[in-house]
């Protein structure tokens, strides 16, 4: 039994009656038609099209390469797929940071190239300008804190965040701006369950954790972790579900043997 909400659509306006009523918010990212339809399929609330296609799709190290012209790529397939979720679009490092005009630019191109529901920028006050501008014009906000992927070279590694109590007041207090400004959800991320807990009462937007426990509004996961299709990376947060990379490897390797044998296609595959 899948333990699928009732709503036919989500959105917002549905994810804060979620909040309300104490029904957690699951969410996975995607970055793919195919992938899309089925976590959409399975019942996903919500579908994040994160920067971690650059680690996950792409190859880099860090999420820092990814271009705006690839998120909209990644965007726009994932919103052929989706009937259900609301879709939410990470905008890349250094499309927003600098200057809250482009930042208003930028959302505009994925919320007009992509056809997503809304988008999502790392971290609180520095940005609180750009997030401003971009929710002046109509697109729903999401924010991330704690650790943010795109800050990595001035973290210097991706250790659990705010474990010292100036670095928590920081994010309480950005979590509270982010709120006042208009953001509609704020995904924590690797931050102590206490401190989740604790932003989680004190806010009444939805808060999503990755590593941030169970206090929280809901959940979000890197699909490709969890599925077991990336295999080095094993934060204490994450729960793998597959061992998809082994799987997939046995039926390639069946094909193979399958075709070096001439087994594969037989009489019934062939006109
Ligand atoms: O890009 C991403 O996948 C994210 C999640 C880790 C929240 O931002």
């Amino acid at each position: 039994m899948i333990p699928k909400s009732n709503y036919a659509k989500i959105t917002t306006h549905v994810l804060q009656e979620m909040k309300l009523k104490g029904e957690k918010i699951a969410m996975l990212t995607a970055y793919d038609f195919s992938m899309a339809r089925i976590l959409d399929e399975a019942g996903i609330d919500v579908i994040l099209v994160g920067d971690s296609a650059s680690n996950v799709m792409s190859g880099h190290t860090t999420t820092l390469p990814i271009t705006l012209d690839d998120m909209i790529y990644h965007a726009r397939s994932v919103m052929k797929a989706v009937k259900r979720a609301l879709v939410v679009v990470d905008l890349p490092f250094g499309t927003y940071q600098g200057d809250s005009k482009e930042a208003l630019k930028s959302s505009i191109r994925i919320m007009k190239e992509s056809g997503a529901n809304a988008v999502k920028l790392e971290g609180g006050k520095e940005i609180l300008e750009s997030i401003e501008r971009i929710l002046s014009a109509g697109i729903p906000v999401t924010g991330h804190l704690g650790l943010t992927p795109q800050s990595i070279h001035k973290f210097g590694t991706y250790v659990v965040r705010a474990t010292e109590e100036k670095e928590a007041q920081k994010l309480v207090k950005d979590a509270k701006l982010l709120e006042a400004a208009g953001c509609f959800a704020i995904i924590l991320e690797k931050i102590p369950a206490r401190l989740g807990a604790k932003v989680t009462r004190e806010l009444r937007i939805p808060i999503i954790g990755i590593g941030a426990g169970s206090a929280v509004d809901g959940q979000v996961l890197v699909l490709h972790d969890m599925l077991g299709i990336t295999q080095k990376f094993s934060p204490r947060f994450l729960r793998r579900y597959h061992n998809l990379s082994e799987e997939i490897k046995g039926s390639v390797q069946s094909y193979i043997v399958d075709v070096k044998k001439v087994d594969f296609p037989n009489e019934r595959e062939q006109y």
